[in-house]
């Protein structure tokens, strides 16, 4: 039969572009998964402030000049929460990031030099 009915036809058409949409649509997703790993992996200054020794009581000095009016000296916690081991909730990266991102306002967003990030990350997993 030559007859085939057009909504039939419609039907295996919107089929196959269902599948194709779903397809890039899991593409896009792996991609994006992949490129936030490769950034987190590869960001030059996360890598860089990886790459210090850091100095604990260097860092303390900079914690007490820029934090400790909202975390309290010795990370105490005031109107931002205590520290006190902070480093066994958040990862080195998450910790620099929580200083350098701005994202959980009213907490500011510092632009510490690698050295000086590398001093703070030290301090923070001293407490
Ligand atoms: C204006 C006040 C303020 C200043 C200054 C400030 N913070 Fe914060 N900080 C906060 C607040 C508020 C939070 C909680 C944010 C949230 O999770 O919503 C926070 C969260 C954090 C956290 C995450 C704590 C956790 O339990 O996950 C870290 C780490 C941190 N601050 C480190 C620092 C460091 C290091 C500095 C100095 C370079 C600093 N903060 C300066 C207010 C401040």
């Amino acid at each position: 039969m030559a007859n085939i009915s057009p909504s039939s036809e419609d039907n295996s058409i919107s089929f196959s572009r269902i599948v194709i949409a779903m397809a890039a649509i899991a593409l896009a997703i792996c991609l994006s998964a992949f490129g936030f790993y490769r950034f987190q992996a590869s960001d030059p200054y996360i890598s860089q402030v990886l790459a210090q020794q850091g100095e604990i009581s260097q860092g303390q000095e900079i914690f007490n000049l820029n934090c400790a009016a909202c975390h309290g000296v010795g990370g105490i916690g005031l109107v931002g929460p205590s520290l006190e081991k902070v480093s066994h909730r958040k990862s080195q990266v998450g910790l620099i990031k929580q200083v350098i991102s701005g994202k959980t306002p009213p907490m500011p967003k510092f632009q510490p030099s690698p050295e000086i990030m590398g001093d703070l990350l030290a301090y923070l997993e001293s407490l």
